[in-house]
């Protein structure tokens, strides 16, 4: 297994970076109650957008994890303002004819239920749940990414999905609908099958034949090219098959988070900052992902919880190296720099075997901000997820 050569982060290190982030989150308050934060920043500052996209549940969960923090009410009050957004997105259809429901409406609204009981927080979610389930595609048994549904080049799932369905899930429990359940399962049935290649680098999205459902094949839309793992992807991967058996309870899917989280980690460049797609090894100018190293640092305290002691040391102690690493070389620890929380993000990057356009390159951006926020609460506190 490979092993991070680095030093863990410290008890003290989490506290200051906890007490920062929270901090910078609160002073964000002022400009982003009444609207979000854009889906990355303009030179490490966000701007104010309405509710749209899929990246607005993140700026709530921030709000909700220095809520746990602090305590502090204007942050509750500002999630009860966020959340009746998020009641009249789904109602009023806005921007959510794709499946980042989960994205959307579970670090907001299925968190603000589970802390403050917001009955406004469990219609929302329900409904976007609901949403969610209407993507379901019998023929191939997934759920569709984008685009209208049953269109020949739009008849794929995309590995980030993983993280949608602990809506469904919750859903499920909320209501024991079981519809919830079952679409959930068979999602992740079909995304273990064909997204995971057999040296545990994965395809970012996987098309199937709209006839008939048969598989047909792995391409990339965000990665460098196609056979390439694209470094966020790979670190959905990790945290969605945490997730997978962390609601199935299917012990292939421990094999599957040691296998992808294994070519995550052997193919992070020697100063451990993971580049936008794992193609890129060290010397490379292309630009840095931080976002994909705290999505997988939270994939692997999620799936520590499961797995027997000897397991649990290593992927701990490999969380909080890497976490060190991020710290050290991306987190904000000045206002004056940015007001978000992680600098070196990248949202998509345009290569020459890709349709991608540049954005938010060496930028903050929504998730990276929540995740890291994510895995400092994780390691500092026993902490209930929202997913
Ligand atoms: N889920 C979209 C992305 O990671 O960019």
């Amino acid at each position: 297994m490979k092993q991070i050569n680095r030093p863990e982060i410290t008890k003290e290190e989490l506290l200051q970076a906890l007490n920062f982030a929270s901090n910078q989150v609160i002073e964000n308050l002022e400009d982003y109650t009444h609207h979000f934060q854009t889906i990355y920043t303009d030179g490490n500052f966000y701007n104010k957008m309405e509710n749209v996209e899929w990246t607005t549940g993140f700026w709530t969960g921030e709000v909700w994890l220095a809520y746990e923090h602090t305590g502090d009410e204007r942050c509750k009050e500002a999630g009860m303002v966020h959340m009746k957004s998020f009641l009249d997105r789904i109602d009023r259809k806005i921007d959510v004819d794709h499946h980042d429901m989960g994205f959307l409406y579970s670090p907001s609204c299925v968190a603000g239920y589970k802390l403050i009981g917001s009955s406004i927080g469990k219609e929302a979610a329900l409904k976007a749940a609901k949403q969610l389930v209407s993507r379901f595609q019998p023929k191939g048994e997934f759920i569709q990414a984008w685009g209208k549904m049953g269109e020949k080049n739009n008849y794929r799932f995309i590995i980030d999905c993983l993280m949608n369905l602990p809506l469904l899930y919750w859903a499920y429990e909320e209501t024991k609908d079981e519809t919830f359940r079952e679409v959930a399962e068979k999602h992740i049935t079909t995304t273990m099958k064909y997204v995971i290649r057999e040296d545990g680098s994965t395809w970012h999205t996987f098309f199937f034949d709209p006839e008939t459902g048969a598989p047909d094949h792995g391409a990339t839309k965000q990665g460098y090219r196609d056979g390439s793992a694209w470094g966020r992807g790979q670190a959905w991967g990790i945290y969605g098959s945490a997730m997978a058996y962390r609601y199935t309870g299917r012990e292939e899917y421990i094999e599957t988070f040691k296998r992808v989280t294994e070519y995550y980690l052997s193919h992070l460049p020697t100063d451990i900052v993971p580049y936008w797609d794992l193609e890129f090894q060290q010397g490379s100018v292309q630009p840095r992902d931080s976002s994909s190293g705290v999505i997988a640092v939270c994939g692997m305290l999620e799936m520590v919880k499961y797995l027997p002691s000897e397991d649990q040391e290593f992927y701990r102690s490999t969380a909080k190296r890497l976490l060190k690493v991020l710290y050290d070389e991306c987190a904000v620890k000045d206002r004056e720099v940015s007001d978000g929380l992680l600098l070196h993000g990248t949202y998509s990057k345009k290569s020459k075997y890709n349709q991608c356009s540049n954005h938010g390159i060496d930028e903050c951006n929504a998730w990276g901000d929540y995740f890291y926020m994510e895995a400092l609460v994780r390691l500092l506190k026993t902490w209930e997820p929202y997913w």
